[in-house]
């Protein structure tokens, strides 16, 4: 049976897909056979993160309407083994989702994967109400400043109240914040919350701040999931949200003024050579 992953926030263009990508793709790098589900009807951006556009031929609708198989559907990252892509359709038709067909398909991804990953569009409307209601787990992806928190607190109450796991009173769903696009020198003039504000609006456990980093950008352009980028910063932020969600207890890093780390990287470096 697959653990179901909804990556969620309630803001849009806070980083869901780029956190999808980047954090399913990592999965799939520790050996889990995993599968990205865009639930993003009529706008297709996780394709593009991921760079495999150019390959898509059905997609999600087209297996809840039995148009394709899953076989079919499923593309498969050219880059990492046990990675795997369920693309979003570009219909207009926000009803093309069903809780039946979303609940078949999922189903049907259970019986051979280990993570099913499902990126949310904003809002909470059908699309992203489907992507949450299945979830066993949910990484709310926030950024530092009031009204993405503000978001994300309304999306914790829909997922404790609104999802299937609640609905049928088993064990809620487990909650991770993410905080992404975190830049500590805007913090330290008093332009964006901290870690700790945001900790304490939301009081979830703190899976991972991903700093605000160019790599992001340069990333997504290439079609390649910034978690491949080892050498960013943002990538090494998102292996280590994975290793924290795969149960290694690491620190917390990025989350200090540029200036301190460069301090510390010319004090390390200085330490090797002599
Ligand atoms: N850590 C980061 N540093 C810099 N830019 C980032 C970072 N994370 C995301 N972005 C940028 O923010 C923008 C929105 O990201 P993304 O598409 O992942 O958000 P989203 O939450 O999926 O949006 P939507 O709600 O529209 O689906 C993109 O241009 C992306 O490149
Ligand atoms: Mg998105």
């Amino acid at each position: 049976m697959a653990e179901i992953i909804v990556i969620t926030s309630g803001k849009g263009g806070v980083g869901k897909t780029t956190t999808s990508a980047a954090f399913g793709t990592a999965l799939a790098m520790r050996g889990h056979k995993t599968v990205l589900i865009d639930f993003d009807v009529g706008l297709r951006n996780l394709d593009l993160i991921m760079g495999c556009e150019r390959r898509v031929i059905y997609d999600l609708v087209n297996v809840i309407n039995g148009e394709a198989n899953l076989n079919q559907a499923l593309i498969k990252d050219k880059r990492v083994e046990q990675l795997y892509i369920l693309p979003a359709s570009q219909t207009r038709d926000k009803d093309a989702l069903t809780k039946e067909g979303v609940e078949k398909v999922l189903n049907e991804l259970s019986q051979s994967f280990d993570y099913i990953v499902c990126d949310s569009p904003a809002g909470i409307e059908r699309g992203a109400y489907l992507a949450m209601y299945f979830a066993d787990q949910a990484i709310v992806v926030t950024n530092p400043e009031v009204s993405s928190v503000r978001d994300s607190d309304r999306m914790l109450g829909v997922l404790s109240s609104k999802s299937k796991r609640a609905e049928e009173g088993k064990s809620p769903i487990k909650e991770h914040l993410l905080l992404t696009r975190y830049a500590p020198d805007r913090v330290t003039k008093g332009e964006m919350l901290s870690v700790a504000d945001v900790q304490e609006i939301l009081s979830i456990p703190l899976l991972g701040v991903i700093p605000e980093s160019k790599a992001v950008l340069k990333a997504s352009n290439a079609g390649v999931p910034v978690s491949l980028d080892q050498e960013s910063d943002a990538g090494q932020a998102y292996l280590d949200a994975v290793s924290r969600f795969l149960g290694q207890d690491l620190p917390h890093r990025f989350i200090t003024e540029e200036k301190a780390n460069l301090f510390r990287r010319i004090f390390s470096r200085g330490r090797v050579t002599g």
